[in-house]
């Protein structure tokens, strides 16, 4: 595709041509992966959405191999789960890469939410685009959620009770609902056989929702680190080969870390009740979620009243969905924004201190500390950043994207000195 959005594909062969004319999907694989242009200057925070992406495919090839050999029901999930980790050919890899992979998908996430909220990602015209995200956030949520409840261990059992308990706190309807969503009067059989028929289908969805993330990112193009638009053909260079090297790249990095933790620590990031079939009877003296819920949790538990908890927990995701509207700067990149810069990353540092508050028993200086961290929170997306955008100055940004790789001369270097000069025939006479 060109930098003005006509295909530049050129069907070759007979048969390109005839498939050209009747569906066009070579074409529109040309387009959107081989010859459209990304900014030039690009760097390796944007490669995590190829690596989501990648993910989410590992995660479904994996899921659907255990799904062989799972079975859904409270009498016998967690020994089938045992049975694909002794005897299933390398159905402990499978299990590993499977759970290994729901964390790292998240820290992919988190990483490319942040990358989205430093350079204005989020800004017209992509709200939509940052929309669908938040939506697929969702949705990894709630497949996650579901998915840590299929091997149907302590944490499983309690973490399942603990999480579809907050329903009830909804007015007048909440116990009802809460007795719909488990299908009887306790986390029970029909609310396994009900998760995991919602984690197998979740994936699917999640993918048509990444498919129109995808199409509105080249409806409207990617950013770059300086928030300047694209002017002209030289802001851009084709995908392939220089985005699809340096995500490839990034991938393989990505994978090293991965199969560092499903080879030597696999249950780093689980919970050891959870190789502890589910009892209820005995209720687990802490019960924590997964990692990537725990700054939620914290806030859920921050509130003292269960309803209120419930309330701020989906109000923190709900102000990302509004996020466009309520950061008034007019400057795109944090790059410009000397203020703005300083508050993301303290909203990181909170972000983590949430988390770590999350993991720690609901009491005493934890609970103040989550209070304290919570209000911080709301702060900076609902005050915070509409008057930021009104009150910040910001820092001169580049004439173009050009200007801002190769310095104002265009040739590369600084203006004084450009890369390259000695070679260069024009700068050599
Ligand atoms: C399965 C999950 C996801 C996949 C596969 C995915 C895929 C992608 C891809 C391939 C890109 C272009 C490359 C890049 O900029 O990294 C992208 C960009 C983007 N994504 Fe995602 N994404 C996912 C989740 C999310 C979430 C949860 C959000 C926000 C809440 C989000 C917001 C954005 C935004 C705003 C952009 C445009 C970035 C820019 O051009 O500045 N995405 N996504």
């Amino acid at each position: 595709m060109s930098a003005d959005g006509h295909s530049t594909y050129q069907p070759n062969t007979s048969f390109e041509r005839w498939i050209d004319a009747r569906l066009p999907l070579p074409r529109l694989l040309y387009d959107s992966f081989v010859s459209y242009p990304v900014p030039r200057n690009l760097n390796y925070a944007y490669t995590f959405g190829g690596i989501l992406m990648i993910m989410l495919v590992l995660q479904i090839i994996t899921g659907v191999v255990l799904a062989m050999h799972y079975t859904a029901h409270a009498d016998l999930a967690f020994e089938s789960v045992e049975l694909i980790m002794r005897d299933v050919n390398y159905g402990w890899l499978l299990r590993y890469m499977h759970a290994v992979g729901a964390s790292m998908f998240f820290v992919a996430v988190y990483v490319h939410i942040f990358r989205g909220m430093y350079y204005g990602s989020y800004k017209d015209p992509r709200e939509v685009l940052w929309i669908l995200g938040v939506i697929i956030f969702l949705m990894m949520m709630a497949t996650g959620f579901m998915g840590y409840v299929l091997p149907w261990g302590q944490m499983s059992f309690w973490g399942a009770t603990v999480i579809t308990n907050l329903f009830s706190a909804i007015p007048l309807v909440g116990e009802t609902v809460v007795t719909w969503l488990w299908g009887g009067f306790s986390v029970d059989n029909p609310t396994l056989n009900r998760f995991y028929s919602l984690h197998y289908l979740l994936p699917f969805m999640i993918f048509g929702v990444v498919i129109l993330h995808v199409w509105a990112l080249h409806v409207t193009g990617q950013t770059n680190p300086t928030g300047v638009s694209v002017k002209t053909k030289q802001d851009t260079v084709p995908f392939t080969p220089y985005a699809t090297v340096k995500d490839s790249f990034a991938l393989m990095v990505f994978f090293i870390v991965f199969a560092y933790f499903v080879f030597y620590h696999p249950n780093f990031l689980g919970h050891p009740d959870n190789y502890i079939q589910a009892d209820s009877l005995k209720t687990p003296a802490h019960i924590v979620p997964e990692w990537y819920y725990l700054p939620f949790y914290a806030i859920l538990r921050a509130i003292p009243s269960k309803l209120g908890g419930v309330i701020a927990m989906f109000g923190s995701i709900a102000v990302l969905f509004v996020l466009p509207w309520l950061d008034t700067s007019k400057v795109r990149s944090a790059v410009y924004r000397p203020l703005y810069k300083q508050f993301f990353w303290i909203l990181v540092i909170v972000c983590i201190m949430l988390g770590w508050l999350g993991s720690k028993p609901a009491e005493g200086g934890y609970v103040i500390a989550s209070r304290v961290f919570t209000a911080y929170y709301f702060f900076h997306f609902l005050i915070l950043l509409p008057l930021l955008g009104l009150y910040e100055t910001p820092t001169q940004r580049p004439a173009s994207i050009t200007e801002s790789v190769l310095g104002k001369s265009g040739k590369g270097g600084s203006a004084a000195q450009p890369v390259g000069a000695a070679a260069s025939p024009e700068t050599k006479a």
